[in-house]
C-alpha cells in the first residue's frame, strides 16, 4: 500500500507520497456510486470522541462513517463522558479502544492524539489537538487547492490572521514544504505571528515572507487563507478585543487581486469575511468545508486496514 502510517496524528509525519495517496484516494471516492461505497466500512464501529467544540470536521466526520456503512460511537461534549468526573484520557481511550475499530478525537491539550496514539492498537485520528495541528482539515484544504488551480506547486498563498494559535496553518504550513516553488505570506499582527519554529522548520524549502500588512502583497497572491482570532486560546480577553477585527475581508479585497484569485477559510467565521464575498467567483471557502467529507472517507477507508 502507499500509506506508510498507523495513525493520522501530525501532517509532520506525513511524506509527499502518503499526502498523494490521500488525495488521490479521496478523489477516487467522490466518483464511486453510493451503493458500492457503503460497504467500505461495513461491520466497524468508529469513536468519534470531541473533547472540544466542532461542527463541520465532527459532522463530516460522522457523515462520512455513515457514507461508508461504518456505526458511530462517541460524544460531542465532554460534559456527558467520564472526563467530567476525572478519569484520564488514556484510561478513557484505552477502554474505548476495545469497542471500537478506528478513534477519531479532538482535544485541547497539544500533544493529546499523539499520547492516546501510544497507549491502544487501534488506529488514532487526530481532529484537531490545541493550537498544535489539524492533519485532517490540511488535507482537505491541499484537496480543495489542487482541484481548483490544478497545481499546489507555484502558488503564492496569503496566510491571514491568527497565525500563532490558529492550528490549521501550522499544518498547512509544513505540508507545503513539500510542493517546490510554493511562496508563503504570513500576514498576522506582531503578537499572532507564526510561530519562529514553524518558520525555522520550513524556512529551507519555502519561500516565506513575514508581514502585518496585507494589502503590500494582496496583489501577488493567487490564494489568500484566512483564519479565525483563536478567541478561546487567549489568556487576556482584553487583548483579543482589541485585535479580533484587526482583518476583515470585504468585496473592496477584489479590486487590487490578480484573475484567478480566491478565498479560503477553516470555518468557522466571525467578522474575518464579509457575507458581499460569498457569491463572488473568489469564495472558495464552502466547497472547501464540502470537500471535508471525500478526504475524511478516504482516510477512513485507509486506516480500517491498519494494523499497529
Ligand atoms: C478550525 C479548527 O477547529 O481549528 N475549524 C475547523 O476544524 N474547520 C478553525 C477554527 O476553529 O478557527
Amino acid at each position: 500500500m502507499g500509506f506508510s502510517l498507523t495513525d493520522v496524528i501530525s501532517i509532520c509525519d506525513f511524506s509527499k507520497k502518503d499526502i498523494d495517496f490521500v488525495l488521490e484516494k479521496a478523489a477516487e471516492l467522490e466518483k464511486t456510486p453510493k451503493e458500492k461505497k457503503s460497504r467500505i466500512l461495513e461491520g466497524k464501529i468508529i469513536a468519534s470522541l470531541f473533547f472540544e467544540p466542532s461542527t463541520r470536521t465532527r459532522l463530516s466526520f460522522e457523515t462520512a462513517i455513515q457514507s461508508l456503512g461504518g456505526k458511530v460511537i462517541g460524544f460531542a461534549d465532554p460534559a456527558v463522558s467520564s472526563a467530567s468526573k476525572g478519569e484520564t484520557l488514556s484510561d478513557s481511550i484505552r477502554i474505548i479502544s476495545g469497542y471500537a475499530d478506528i478513534i477519531v478525537m479532538r482535544h485541547f491539550i497539544e500533544g493529546s492524539a499523539r499520547r492516546a496514539a501510544e497507549v491502544v492498537k487501534k488506529p488514532v485520528i487526530n481532529a484537531g489537538d490545541g493550537a498544535n495541528q489539524h492533519p485532517t482539515q490540511t488535507l482537505l484544504d491541499l484537496y480543495t487547492i489542487k482541484k481548483e488551480f490544478g497545481k499546489i506547486s507555484g502558488l503564492k498563498i496569503g496566510l491571514l490572521g491568527d497565525l500563532k494559535y490558529g492550528r490549521t496553518v501550522h499544518s498547512l504550513m509544513y505540508a507545503l514544504a513539500h510542493y517546490p516553488n510554493a511562496e508563503v505570506f504570513c500576514i498576522s499582527p506582531e503578537s499572532l505571528r507564526m510561530p519562529q519554529e514553524i518558520i525555522q522548520a520550513n524556512s529551507g524549502k519555502l519561500k516565506i515572507v513575514e508581514t502585518r500588512d496585507l494589502q503590500e502583497f494582496l496583489p501577488e497572491l493567487d490564494l489568500l487563507y484566512a483564519t479565525r482570532i483563536q478567541k478561546e486560546r487567549f489568556v487576556d480577553e482584553f487583548e483579543y478585543e482589541q485585535i479580533k477585527n484587526i482583518f476583515v475581508l470585504g468585496k473592496q479585497v477584489l479590486e487590487k487581486t490578480k484573475k484567478g484569485f480566491r478565498i479560503m477559510h477553516p470555518l468557522p467565521r466571525v467578522n474575518e469575511i464579509k457575507p458581499e464575498l460569498d457569491s463572488t467567483e473568489a469564495a472558495l471557502y464552502f466547497e472547501q468545508a464540502r470537500n471535508g467529507l471525500p478526504v475524511r472517507e478516504a482516510l477512513l477507508s485507509i486506516m480500517k486496514d491498519v494494523e499497529k
